[in-house]
C-alpha cells in the first residue's frame, strides 16, 4: 500500500464539532504512574498511538500486567520499583522521547540491566539532559556520546539531589521526579516552567510533592519512597492535535469548528494565547477541572485580517510543539512576525526549526533567520498554485500535519509522503479531515 497522500484542493467551508485524539503526554504518564501504583489502575480514553502503545509494551516487558477490557485499560502495579524482571531486557521506545526519557527515571533502581533503544529519529536525539541528573542520583548508565542505545542497571546507592533544570523541558523535569520517587529523602528541583502533568497527577494521588514559585521558576520538592494506590483516569483531548484543526479553521473561509473536551492546562495553551494576540477569536467554553487539569471545548471561527506578532519568549514552552503550525498563520498574516529563542525546536523528532524555515521558504515565504530567532514576512494574500512534494522529514508527524493543513488552506498540488507518521500521535487525523470535507487521495 502506498505511504503517501495527495491533496489538490483547498477545503470547502465547514461548520463542525469534532473530538481529536487523546493527550499523548497524559496518556504516557498515566501508564507509567499506574505501573508504579499499588494495585489496579483503570485508564479510559487512552491514546492508542504508537508512542503510547510502546509505553504499554515497555511496562509489560518489565513485568506489569496490562489488559484492555472494552475500552478501558487495566494496569496492575506492585508499587514503587515494582518492575518484575529476572533477565536483561531491551525496551524499544520507538519515536517517543517522552517514553524514553521518563522511563529512565523509573529504572534507576532496576534489579536487572535494561537496554533502551529507539527508531532512527530518537537515536539522533541527545540524552545528556537526563543522563546528567540521573548520574547525580547515583544511577548506573552506559551510553556512547549520550545517544541511544543506553543501558541502565539499578543502583543500591542512590541519594536525593538538588538540580537546576534550566532548559524548560518537561521530559527532563518528569524524568527527575519519577527517579526521585525511588530515592530516600527529599529531592529539590529548581525548574524553568514547562508542562506540569506529572506533578498534577502525583498531587491528585496525594503524593508528598510541593511546588513553590521562585523568580519565575518552580521549586519542586519531592519526598521519595511513598507508595500510592491504583487510580482511575480519563484522558482528555490533546491540544497539540487540536492545534492543526484550530489553524485549518482560522485560515479557511467562513468556517467554524468546536473541538470538544480538550486539555487546556495553562502550560499547554500557548497556541491559543499567541493566535488570539494575532487577532483570532478562539474561545474556551464549558471549562471544568478534572484531577487538577483544566478541560474545555475550543470554539474557532475563520478570520481574515490576522496581524503579525512579536512572540514573547515566555510563551515558547507552552507552545513548543505548536510553532510549526503557528508559523503558517504568521505566513498568512499582515506584517513581520518575530519569534525568538526557538533552539529547543531543533531537539525534537526532527530538526523542526530548520525544517520549518525550509518549508516556509519552499512555499515562497520570506524568512530571515538569526540563529534560533526567525522573522516571518507575512502576506494575507498568500495562495499556492504550484506542485509540492514533502519528503525526507524523518517521519516527523507534526511536519506531516503541517503539510496537510497548508495544502488545505493555501492550495497547490501536494504529494505528502510518510503517511504512517500520523500513528505516532494522531492515528485518525486523516479520517477527521475527510469528515470535515477535505479531499484527500
Ligand atoms: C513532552 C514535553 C516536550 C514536548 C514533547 C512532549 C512531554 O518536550 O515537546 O512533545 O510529554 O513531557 P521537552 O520536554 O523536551 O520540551
Amino acid at each position: 500500500m502506498s505511504n503517501h497522500i495527495l491533496i489538490e484542493k483547498k477545503i470547502a467551508k465547514f461548520n463542525k464539532q469534532i473530538i481529536v485524539s487523546s493527550d499523548k503526554s497524559i496518556s504516557i504518564r498515566s501508564v507509567l504512574l499506574a505501573s508504579q501504583a499499588v494495585g489496579v489502575s483503570k485508564i479510559s480514553n487512552l491514546l492508542e498511538s504508537e508512542d503510547v502503545l510502546n509505553t504499554l509494551k515497555a511496562v509489560k516487558k518489565l513485568g506489569i500486567q496490562c489488559k484492555k477490557r472494552g475500552s478501558i485499560y487495566s494496569i496492575e502495579g506492585f508499587g514503587l520499583n515494582g518492575f518484575n524482571t529476572n533477565k536483561k531486557i531491551t525496551i524499544n521506545a520507538g519515536n517517543s522521547g517522552t517514553l524514553a526519557r521518563l522511563i529512565l527515571g523509573l529504572l534507576i533502581k532496576s534489579k536487572k540491566r535494561v537496554k533502551l533503544i529507539g527508531d532512527k529519529s530518537l537515536s539522533k536525539r541527545d540524552f545528556s539532559r537526563v543522563i546528567k541528573p540521573l548520574r547525580k542520583f547515583g544511577a548506573n548508565i552506559k551510553s556512547k556520546k549520550n545517544l541511544l542505545p543506553i543501558e541502565i542497571l539499578g543502583s543500591e546507592f542512590l541519594r536525593p539531589i538538588t538540580y537546576e533544570e534550566n532548559i524548560g523541558s518537561a521530559q527532563v523535569k518528569s524524568c527527575m521526579i519519577l527517579a526521585a520517587l525511588n530515592v530516600p529523602g527529599i529531592s529539590v528541583f529548581n525548574t524553568k516552567v514547562s508542562r506540569n502533568h506529572t506533578e498534577l497527577m502525583l498531587k491528585f494521588l496525594k503524593y508528598p510533592l510541593k511546588i513553590k514559585k521562585r523568580m519565575g521558576n518552580e521549586l519542586i520538592s519531592i519526598k521519595g519512597l511513598n507508595q500510592f494506590k491504583g487510580f482511575n483516569y480519563i484522558v482528555p483531548g490533546d491540544i497539540s492535535s487540536a492545534s492543526f484543526f484550530i489553524v485549518l479553521t482560522l485560515l479557511s473561509k467562513n468556517s467554524k469548528i468546536v473541538i470538544k473536551n480538550v486539555n487546556v492546562n495553562e502550560s499547554r495553551v500557548g497556541i491559543i494565547n499567541i493566535l488570539n494576540k494575532m487577532g483570532a477569536d478562539i474561545k474556551l467554553k464549558k471549562e471544568k477541572k478534572y484531577k487538577g487539569e483544566k478541560i474545555a471545548n475550543i470554539h474557532v471561527k475563520s478570520k481574515d485580517n490576522l496581524k503579525a506578532i512579536k512572540c514573547p519568549p515566555e510563551l515558547n514552552s507552552s507552545a513548543i510543539d505548536e510553532f510549526l503550525i503557528i508559523f503558517l498563520v504568521a505566513a498568512k498574516s499582515k506584517g513581520i512576525s518575530k519569534f525568538k529563542d526557538l533552539g529547543e525546536m531543533n531537539k525534537k523528532e526532527s530538526k523542526r526549526l530548520d525544517l520549518g524555515v525550509k518549508f516556509l521558504r519552499t512555499i515562497g515565504v520570506r524568512v530571515d533567520r538569526f540563529k534560533n530567532n526567525i522573522n516571518i514576512h507575512g502576506n494575507p494574500k498568500l495562495i499556492l498554485f504550484k506542485k509540492f512534494e514533502m519528503k525526507n522529514f524523518l517521519k516527523d508527524h507534526r511536519i506531516f500535519f503541517l503539510s496537510c493543513i497548508t495544502a488545505l488552506t493555501l492550495g497547490g498540488k501536494w504529494k505528502i509522503t510518510d503517511k504512517d507518521s500520523i500513528n505516532t500521535s494522531f492515528p485518525n487525523f486523516l479520517e477527521i479531515l475527510k469528515k470535515i470535507g477535505a479531499q484527500i487521495h
